[in-house]
């Protein structure tokens, strides 16, 4: 995946949690990455990691659902995160990833479906599942009306 991409690329990791997504594209020589989670510890600990390993990520504590982008990107990831807010909160944020993705860039979402039952542990905070081939309907459509 990272050959798809220039190294010069801007790139968001979106729910970054402790970062192994950032961590390994800045290994990997790219250069300018931003990276946010709602959880401080985990954003902490992305800030250690990349520290020791001298690598240079730009990171934050942030709530996808009051995030705006500012600016162009190259590729924009979103692992494991969209399931956790609502469903109007996540068609909105890819509606605003497409206007926000430079020309050739990638989008990279993944996120649970109603297909399988969610396991009981993160099942009372799974409030945005989707249904199987929603996120296809979706980046079809130029708006959403809740
Ligand atoms: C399953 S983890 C995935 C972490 C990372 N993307 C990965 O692939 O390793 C889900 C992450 O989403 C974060 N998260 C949940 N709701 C969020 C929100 N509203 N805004 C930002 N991050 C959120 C959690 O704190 C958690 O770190």
């Amino acid at each position: 995946m990272e050959n798809l991409i220039e190294k010069s690329s801007n790139i968001i990791d979106v729910g970054c949690g402790d970062g192994k997504n950032s961590l390994y594209l800045a290994e990997h020589g790219f250069k300018s990455i931003d990276a946010f989670d709602l959880s401080e510890n985990a954003v902490n600990k992305l800030r250690r990691l990349s520290i020791s390993r001298q690598l240079t990520i730009n990171t934050w504590v942030g709530d996808l659902c009051n995030f705006k982008f500012t600016k162009k990107y190259g590729l924009i990831m979103a692992f494991g995160i969209l399931h956790f807010i609502s469903k109007s909160d996540w068609y909105n944020f890819i509606i605003n990833a497409k206007c926000a993705t430079a020309i050739g860039g990638i989008n990279i979402i993944q996120l649970l479906t109603d297909k399988i039952p969610p396991s009981i542990d993160i099942a009372p905070y799974a409030i945005g599942l989707a249904a199987d081939g929603e996120i296809r309907e979706c980046t079809k459509t130029s708006s959403f009306v809740k």
